[in-house]
Parts: structure tokens; C-alpha cells; sequence
């Protein structure tokens, strides 16, 4: 029986990951739910962010669905970042980010791509320091960390029926450690997948204007977080963006928007975002394809039929599962 740890966060977490649960159970009936806390409510609970016993609930069941978390505008002693520390603590070294256009929502048809961002080193190793008046942010690529994550894009190239891989690097400033990581890439995905690479910059610019040339791209850390969320507004925009954090036997699901306190318990945040990683949860890590193009089937068929009229947490998500009855 597939179990997952559910973690709703903070802000609107708490309305989207419920709603992304329903639709999850309404296609894999025998999912068993387990329950645990994380984030800056948690924080101001309990002291702690993500309390060990949270990690371990993750560990036990494999899988997470995990909301949204708000962090302080400001520093506080002892307050890590629970998005952060889940990624490290459990190993979450891929972070998938599919894009493709909706119905009515996306401002273009026909973009339909995948950014794997690197998920665990980098700039995001988090190591600065003093030197005299100036700050040094170290950035790691390693070679172990380059091949873990080139076998993940190739795996997830394969279950997803792609056929391109695009490495996105800046060898040409930082020739050691992006030309490691491009080299290591394209050793793994060479004679499996027609294979190209672009330079970071090009490839922003490529994404802005001709998002179309995009299949599954790879790149680093930062690069990734800035380029998935450009990549985004193609499938109209953070509240239709899915993401999986994956390591090995282990995942974390999480729609890319934040808690969004603003509009938090008013029961009109979208909901879609949080049911699509749903869906990446039962497509790459439990493997169960037809379950994720039934979730992704009863979205499309919402947006097509009522996407400009929506409105509100509970009428989007009952459309869903009333679509997904017809699939
Ligand atoms: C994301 C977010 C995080 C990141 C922040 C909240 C640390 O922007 O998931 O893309 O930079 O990875
Ligand atoms: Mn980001």
C-alpha cells in the first residue's frame, strides 16, 4: 500500500495540500496518509523548523507531499530553512520541474519541457564567509554530485518519453567545475537521448523567446531556480507549477509558490500546482503513469472548460474530481 507523509506548511499550504490529497486518493484509492508538521509555525512551536520526527515520518513512508513554508524577512537565531533542510537531510538531490502549456491559462500553446535543477550543491551548500571587507560564496560541483543527478535526468527522460537533453552550464567562465558538470552529463545521456548544451545566458534568452526548442534541460542549482521560475510563466505562471524533489528511494513533492499570506484562509489560492505534484509524486516515484495522466487529463479538462471563470480553492478542486470520473 503507498503511504505518504503529508506536510502542509504554512499560508495557504494548508488549503492546496488537503485539495491535492483528495484528488491524489480519488485516483490511488489505497494511499495511506500520515500526517507531520514543518515550517515557521512549527518554528515558533516547537523551535525547530522540521522536528526529526517529521523526517523520519518522510523516511518511513518514502514519499511527501509537502505544502508550503514562510520564512522571516529577517535573521533568527536557530531558524533554518524547511524547504532547505528537508533537501539536505533526506538526500533530495533532483529537483524535477515540468512546464507545459494549459488551456486558456498559458499565454502560448505547445511548450512542453522538463528542468532538472541540481538540488544539493552549488551556491546552495551555503557556505559564505568574511575575508577583510569582502564575502566569499563557496560553489561545489563534484563529480559524485554531477553523475547522481545526469542518471536521474536520464531516468526520468526515459519515463517521461523525451527525447532531447539540453545541458545548461557557463563553461566558459567557470571552465572546471560547469565543465565538469557538462562533461559528466554528457558521458550519461550520450547515445541514449540526442544530446546538445547552451550557456546559461543563451539559454534564459531561449526561454523568454522560443520556449518551444525545450525538452528536458539540465543544469545546476542556482541556474535551475532561476530559469524554472521563467519557465513557469509558459505554463501560466507559480499557481500551475508542480515540482519533486527525488532522491534515491525518497521524494519530496511541492508546488514551486510560496505560502502566500496575503491571500491566506480567504480559500482562493489554486489548488492546480499542489495536485500536479500529486501527480509527479505517482509518476516518478511510485511509477504508476496511468494515475498521473488521469490527474493530469482531469486538470487539462478543467482548464479547458471553465479555466478563466475559476475561482476558489474548493470549486477548482471539486471540478477535478468531478472530471476525473469521466477517465
Ligand atoms: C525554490 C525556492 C527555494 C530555492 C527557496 C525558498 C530557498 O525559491 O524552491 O525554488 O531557492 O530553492
Ligand atoms: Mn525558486
Amino acid at each position: 500500500m503507498p503511504e505518504l507523509c503529508v506536510i502542509m506548511g504554512d499560508g495557504i499550504g494548508r488549503e492546496v495540500i488537503p485539495a491535492a490529497v483528495t484528488v491524489l486518493k480519488a485516483v490511488i484509492s489505497d494511499l495511506d496518509i500520515i500526517e507531520a508538521e514543518a515550517g515557521w509555525d512549527c518554528f515558533q512551536e516547537h523551535g525547530v523548523s522540521v522536528p526529526d520526527s517529521t523526517l523520519e515520518r518522510i523516511r518511513a513512508c518514502g514519499a511527501a507531499l509537502f505544502g508550503a513554508v514562510s520564512s522571516p524577512a529577517y535573521h533568527v537565531e536557530g531558524y533554518r530553512s524547511a524547504v532547505l533542510t528537508i533537501r539536505q537531510e533526506l538526500g533530495l538531490y533532483a529537483n524535477i520541474r515540468p512546464v507545459r502549456s494549459w488551456p486558456t491559462v498559458s499565454p502560448v500553446q505547445g511548450v512542453d519541457l522538463i528542468v532538472v535543477r541540481e538540488n544539493s550543491e552549488g551556491l546552495y551548500i551555503g557556505r559564505e564567509r568574511l575575508e577583510g571587507d569582502s564575502v566569499v560564496a563557496e560553489r561545489v560541483i563534484s563529480k559524485k554530485g554531477s553523475l547522481r543527478i545526469a542518471n536521474k535526468c536520464v531516468e526520468l527522460a526515459a519515463l517521461s518519453h523525451r527525447k532531447k537533453i539540453t545541458i545548461v552550464h557557463k563553461a566558459n567562465v567557470l571552465p572546471l567545475s560547469d565543465g565538469l558538470f557538462r562533461d559528466t552529463v554528457k558521458n550519461v545521456a550520450a547515445g541514449k537521448f540526442l544530446v546538445d548544451e547552451l550557456l546559461v545566458d543563451v539559454a534564459a534568452l531561449k526561454m523568454v523567446a522560443d520556449p518551444h526548442i525545450f525538452d528536458v534541460l539540465i543544469t545546476t542549482n542556482l541556474y535551475g531556480d532561476i530559469l524554472s521560475d521563467a519557465a513557469a510563466h509558459w505554463g501560466g505562471g507559480l499557481g500551475l507549477a508542480p515540482s519533486l524533489n527525488w532522491g534515491d528511494g525518497v521524494a519530496a513533492a511541492e508546488p514551486v509558490h510560496g505560502s502566500a499570506p496575503d491571500i491566506a484562509g480567504k480559500g482562493v489560492a489554486n489548488p492546480i500546482a499542489a495536485v500536479l505534484s500529486g501527480a509527479l509524486l505517482a509518476r516518478y516515484f511510485w511509477q504508476d503513469g496511468p494515475a498521473a495522466d488521469r490527474i493530469e487529463t482531469a486538470v487539462y479538462k478543467t482548464l479547458l472548460h471553465a479555466g478563466q471563470s475559476l475561482n476558489g480553492t474548493i470549486e477548482i478542486t471539486n471540478k477535478i474530481l468531478a472530471n476525473l470520473e469521466n477517465i
